[in-house]
């Protein structure tokens, strides 16, 4: 058991082709089980529209699945009221792609770091200045910025905001939905460092969702490789890299830069993606596998245990 534990999840949004047609669904998420094991990270990868914010957003329960469960702690998340939800409120964060849609204009630093600590009524009136600097320090800022406003900061800095603003309240699992994807190339490495130094220094458990699969690849202990909606591979981080088994896995780490000097770019598979309201029989990814063979267009692969890991490909019988 992690800390938080997704089983057969399923999302699916309506949708109609033209106004007066019939309702059908769109499968966003597809049975999607994975587990946040305690003070690790799972990096969700996967290319645009595979479910991966989905997945986020389910897990926050800012939105309702149309079934499967998410246990926090144990607990299904769906039952939480009162004290229990509080605490899960309290407890799982997120940080966002764009820290400066997440921080309010009007309000100044102290004002956007204490507010948190006021909800909850975590800190003491005459302890709240102390406790402010002290997590503004926590994410590399200093104390003569408490009186400032978002404009006036690079988006490094206030991504540092956002996160000095979520640790107020000592969550155990942090939601990082593209976290460094909106900053300069020179400003991810630190924005990934202070990450890292949470997870180790305060046991955080992370899921983290990332296209750039160098930084999945130095910050994760776990991976797990979306596509339309489903775990197709799992699989500790070091032995994804070293031979992934999927054959979406291979062409996402094919697309992906190499080296150092590089610049950092999404992943992408060659060929249209399917759109998810037009899925295609069997494996969703065989019009565009390179490896696919008789059975692929005609049944779903299942996610079966192959070394220790877990792939859905019917290369692995
Ligand atoms: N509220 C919604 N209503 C209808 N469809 C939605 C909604 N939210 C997401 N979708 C659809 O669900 C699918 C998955 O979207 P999602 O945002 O989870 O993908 P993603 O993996 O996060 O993509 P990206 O990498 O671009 O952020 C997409 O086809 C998207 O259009
Ligand atoms: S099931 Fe077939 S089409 Fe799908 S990834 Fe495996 S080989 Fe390719
Ligand atoms: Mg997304």
């Amino acid at each position: 058991m992690g800390i938080i534990d997704v089983i057969s999840l399923r999302k699916f949004f309506p949708f109609r082709r033209r106004v007066f047609a019939k309702q059908e669904w769109l499968r966003a998420v597809d049975g999607v089980t994975f587990s946040v094991r305690d003070g690790a990270v799972l990096a969700l990868v996967g290319e645009s529209g595979s479910g991966k914010s989905t997945v986020a957003r389910l897990v926050l329960r800012l939105i309702r699945p149309t079934s499967g469960e998410i246990l926090f702690r144990g607990t299904n998340i769906q039952a939480l009221r009162g004290d229990s939800l509080r605490e899960f409120r309290k407890s799982v964060q997120i940080i966002f792609q764009d820290p400066f849609a997440s921080l309010n204009p009007r309000m100044t630093v102290f004002d956007t770091v204490s507010e948190p600590l006021k909800i909850h009524k975590l800190c003491r009136k005459e302890e709240m200045k102390d406790r402010v600097v002290q997590l503004l320090m926590s994410v590399g800022l200093s104390s003569d910025i408490l009186s400032h406003y978002p404009h006036q900061f690079s988006g490094g800095q206030r991504q540092r905001i956002c996160i000095a603003r979520s640790l107020a309240v000592s969550p155990r699992v942090l939601v990082a939905d593209e976290p460094l994807s909106a900053l300069d190339v020179s400003i991810q490495a630190q924005i990934l460092n202070i990450l890292q130094d949470l997870q180790r220094r305060s046991h955080i458990s992370f899921l983290f969702i990332s296209h750039d699969l160098r930084v999945v690849h130095y910050f994760s202990d776990e991976v797990a490789v979306m596509c339309l909606g489903k775990i197709v591979e799992r699989a500790p981080t070091n032995q994804l890299f070293e031979t992934p088994l999927h054959p979406y896995t291979e062409e996402l780490l094919a697309s992906a830069p190499k080296l150092k000097r590089e610049p950092r770019k999404r992943a992408i598979v060659k060929g249209d993606v399917p759109s998810p309201v037009d899925m295609p029989p069997g494996c969703s990814f065989h019009p565009r596998c390179p490896k696919r063979f008789d059975p692929c267009d005609r049944f779903v692969p299942e996610l079966k245990e192959r070394d220790g890991r877990l792939v859905a490909c019917h290369l692995y019988r």
